[in-house]
């Protein structure tokens, strides 16, 4: 059975990255428990949260206390006070220059955040479709999967790989040409963490600053759904942010999610337009049934005035075991070409057409 004691031995190899001492020494382990046998909660404090360097922390005391035998590890953060942090060496003042200011100073770069009223309706479907349709239409695409609670984009699109953090940099991984960053990198088999307030948009902060985009034509957000506290906080974030709203076609579903475009329109981002999901089921004879109502979609484009970007059905992607990506539709599946015409019309929409410069191809 694993002991508190194995637990501490294990966790003197993590360093604090801000005073080079281990987080045995600066006292940094808060509180450690040991429930059935091998599952640890730990709370550690460090001299600064909400850093780059804190996944690569995260990442490191999930490995070393699996190691020493946990089947599951939870983690909080909290900052050590001021008084520990001088007393173990202070920080180093390494935060000075701005380096640019991040991708949120980039105007160049068209940030789509992807909305709904409610979980489960296929808002991270849609993003993760959306944006590999970009892709493949030339578009250089990053994804924030910013839906803290119910971070799924890695899975969906089946990504194995973690990104790599170098000091306060971290890399996106990329899948079929869609750089991509989620919160679920950080966190070991959906090991919970617990982000609140001022540490989410810490790290939200993050991933728009440290993160290595490179160049940008459009930056997916999948936002947490609903319209709670977390969900404005999120969208508050965003100083200049188009809107894509996802609702299923029944009536109460598409009432929720006006109230999503309410909140889209209360932080003044323009609605780009709406996607029904879930819009019917085609029977092998071609006829369309309406499992979840009908209509529903429609009405909210009317309420918000917007357009509808597409009416996606229900369907699961061809799977293809050497390439594996649950949510992914090929380029040749019907749905596939949905998402093309609706990244089309996104395209269309930013960038018009006489403000295009001609490809050669055109
Ligand atoms: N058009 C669709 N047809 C069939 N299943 C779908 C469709 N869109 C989404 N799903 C499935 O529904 C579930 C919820 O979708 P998801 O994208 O995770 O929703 P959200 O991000 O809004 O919570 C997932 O299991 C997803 O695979
Ligand atoms: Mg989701």
């Amino acid at each position: 059975m694993l002991q508190e004691q194995d637990v501490i031995e294990a966790l003197k190899s993590i360093q604090d990255p801000d005073l080079n001492k281990s987080i045995v020494d600066t006292g940094g382990i808060r509180d450690i428990r040991i429930k059935n046998e091998d599952n640890v909660s730990l709370k550690i404090a460090l001299a600064r949260t909400g850093t780059g360097e804190q996944m690569k922390v995260q990442q490191d005391i999930v490995a070393v206390v699996k190691e020493a035998g946990a089947s599951q590890v939870g983690l909080r953060f909290e900052e050590l006070s001021k008084e520990e942090v001088e007393e173990h060496g202070d920080l180093q003042q390494e935060q000075g220059g701005e380096e640019g200011g991040g991708i949120l100073n980039d105007n160049t770069v068209n940030f789509i955040a992807v909305a709904s009223g409610k979980g489960g309706v296929g808002k991270s479907t849609v993003t993760v479709n959306l944006a590999v349709a970009l892709a493949r239409e030339g578009k250089k695409v990053g994804i924030i999967d910013a839906d803290i609670y119910g971070f799924s984009v890695p899975d969906m699109m089946g990504i194995e790989n973690r990104p790599t953090v170098e000091g306060e940099k971290i890399h996106p991984v990329e899948r079929y040409g869609v750089k991509v960053i989620s919160m679920g990198f950080f966190v070991e088999d959906n090991a919970p963490v617990v982000w609140r307030g001022p540490m989410l948009g810490k790290m939200l902060t993050n991933f728009f600053n440290e993160v290595t985009w490179g160049d940008l034509d459009y930056l997916l957000l999948d936002l947490p759904p609903g319209t709670g506290d977390t969900a404005m906080d999120v969208h508050s974030m965003l100083p200049e942010s188009e809107e894509i709203i996802v609702t299923t076609p029944h009536a109460t579903a598409a009432f929720v999610a006006a109230r999503a475009g309410a909140m889209a329109i209360k932080s003044n981002h323009r609605i780009l337009g709406v996607v029904e999901n879930m819009a019917y089921y085609e029977s092998k004879t071609g006829e369309k049934e309406y499992v979840f109502g009908q209509g529903g979609g429609e009405r909210l484009t009317e309420e918000l005035k917007v357009e509808m970007l597409g009416q996606v059905p229900l369907g699961q992607p061809t799977i293809d075991d050497d390439d594996f990506a649950p949510s992914v539709y090929e380029r040749e599946h019907p749905i596939g070409k949905m998402y093309e015409n609706i990244a089309a019309r996104v395209i269309e929409k930013k960038e018009p057409k006489e403000e295009r410069v001609k490809s050669p191809f055109e």
